[in-house]
């Protein structure tokens, strides 16, 4: 069933999420082979009533410059109009795609349906019940039918659970596809091989070596554009409850593992202006920065914080993971207020790894001085495009690999560890505390990361190779 016909159906067609990803992660798709155009057709679905061509008009300027092939994707793409919650347009989509199977289908052929949901999760429930109604794969020619939704899956660990049994009753989970973009990325998916296939990492992945690590994001604007939504949602709910969340347990039993979040070991900010944003409240409340300590107790890592950390409009844009290691026992060189050891992963932008760590300063003294040992992907894979996560992604959910997708005990799990906080937050209870826009964030964040021990290294600066 993994060859043969294939409708992969865009809900939400014409908004921002399918036009900026959904559409673009298709068309490189196709560019590199994945998608084979003997096979695929794509269906564009919304309310607005416009015409196939209305619909390529609005995606072209975002796939690429190269007019032909992008002529030639488009020419996949059929537009179909209708309500989110009425049989009518379902019934005349799924007459679409049988007309595109019964095509494509000679003598042996099979029919596989993928609908991606580019849509707000208040709608879920009801396309999930039309789709299941009027839209599922042709039985007699086999094949499969699947779902992709992305957060935010719910708002709280009861809404959330509410969503997950409402599609639960449509859907079996091995046909959802719940997509975290963060488990796409390049350096994400190598986390697991890092871990597991070197012997450098075996025996320091652990308590008695690691002081503590950081999983950061950090963006240098504003909620530009997207203040209305942001506000119902906040910097935990939008990126630290699922992209860095997903980044710190590639498994659900760490999770699990989990305490409760103490009450002197987060710091929330909101940056000045932020509440300028007509679409946004005078008086929100809403955080556009958190740091939030998590503490896992299990064997491997008790006592370890894990320190999670995002926030808007700060002075760079950068995501990584940082771990330091502790200092070395009876240094002799007394280097280490140079700085520690650490193991850095940046995910975005410039791709790289490196271990910051102690030489000697060349030359006639024995001093020592800070360095590292650097893995930058631009220079080291020259040429080597890197996949856009959204891409990688979709890939999976056509070929059946759910293992980068995030299951609905996981999901659960993430939600848990959150909600008394965001409760509170939402309560009114916790005021963040307000940072410069194009700074560090709240001096606050930084005193936490120094009280759960966390060493700041100075004099040293991590310069990214050039070509
Ligand atoms: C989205 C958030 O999920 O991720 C945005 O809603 C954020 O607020 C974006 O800007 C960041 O993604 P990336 O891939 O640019 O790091």
């Amino acid at each position: 069933s993994e060859s043969g016909c294939l409708s992969i159906i865009v809900l939400g067609a014409s908004g921002d999420l399918a036009k900026k990803k959904t559409f673009p992660a298709l068309y490189h798709l196709y560019r590199q082979g994945f998608l084979d155009s003997n096979e695929v057709h794509i269906f564009g679905y919304a309310r607005t009533k416009i015409s196939d061509d209305d619909l390529r008009d609005r995606i072209r300027g975002y796939l690429g410059k190269d007019a032909e092939h992008v002529s030639k994707f488009l020419q996949l793409i059929k537009y179909v109009s209708g309500s989110y919650d009425s049989e009518d347009g379902f019934q005349l989509l799924d007459k679409e795609i049988s007309q595109h199977e019964e095509s494509k289908n000679s003598a042996e052929g099979s029919s596989r349906r993928l609908f991606y949901l580019a849509l707000p999760p208040s709608v879920y429930p009801p396309v999930c019940r039309m789709i299941k109604k009027c839209c599922m794969n042709n039985s007699d020619l086999g094949g499969w039918t699947r779902i992709v939704i992305e957060k935010p899956f719910g708002k709280d660990l009861e809404s959330a659970e509410n969503l997950s049994a409402q599609i639960g009753e449509l859907f079996e989970e091995a046909q959802l596809y719940r997509i975290d973009h963060y488990l796409g990325k390049e350096l994400v998916q190598n986390l697991l091989v890092l871990r597991f296939a070197n012997r450098f990492f075996l025996p320091l992945w652990n308590r008695d070596n690691i002081a503590n690590v950081q999983i950061v994001f950090r963006e240098d604007f504003g909620t530009e554009g997207r203040g209305g939504y942001f506000d119902e949602y906040g910097i935990i709910r939008d990126i630290i409850q699922n992209h860095l969340l997903q980044v710190l347990c590639l498994k659900v039993k760490v999770l699990q593992s989990v305490l409760p979040i103490q009450d002197n070991e987060f710091v929330l900010g909101q940056y000045e202006g932020y509440r300028d944003d007509p679409t946004v409240p005078d008086q929100s409340n809403t955080p556009t920065f958190a740091t939030v300590v998590l503490r896992i107790h299990n064997e491997r890592w008790e006592g370890v914080p894990f320190i999670l950390k995002a926030g808007k409009a700060l002075n760079s844009r950068k995501a990584e993971i940082r771990v330091q290691f502790k200092d070395v026992p009876g240094d002799i060189f007394k280097c280490q207020k140079q700085g520690r050891n650490e193991f850095v992963i940046r995910l975005q932008p410039l791709e790289a790894m490196y271990m910051k760590l102690t030489v000697k300063q060349p030359g006639l003294e024995m001093s020592t001085v800070q360095s590292e040992l650097d893995l930058s992907y631009m220079q080291r894979y020259q040429g080597v495009p890197i996949p856009e996560a959204y891409e990688r992604l979709i890939l999976d959910t056509i070929r059946g690999d759910q293992q980068h997708f995030v299951r609905r005990d996981e999901l659960k799990a993430a939600w848990e560890i959150f909600t008394p906080l965001l409760h509170r937050i939402d309560n009114g209870e916790m005021k963040p505390k307000e940072y410069q826009p194009g700074s560090r964030g709240p001096v606050e964040a930084d005193e936490l990361l120094a009280k759960v021990g966390y060493v700041q290294t100075h004099g040293y600066i991590w310069i990214p190779p050039t070509l």
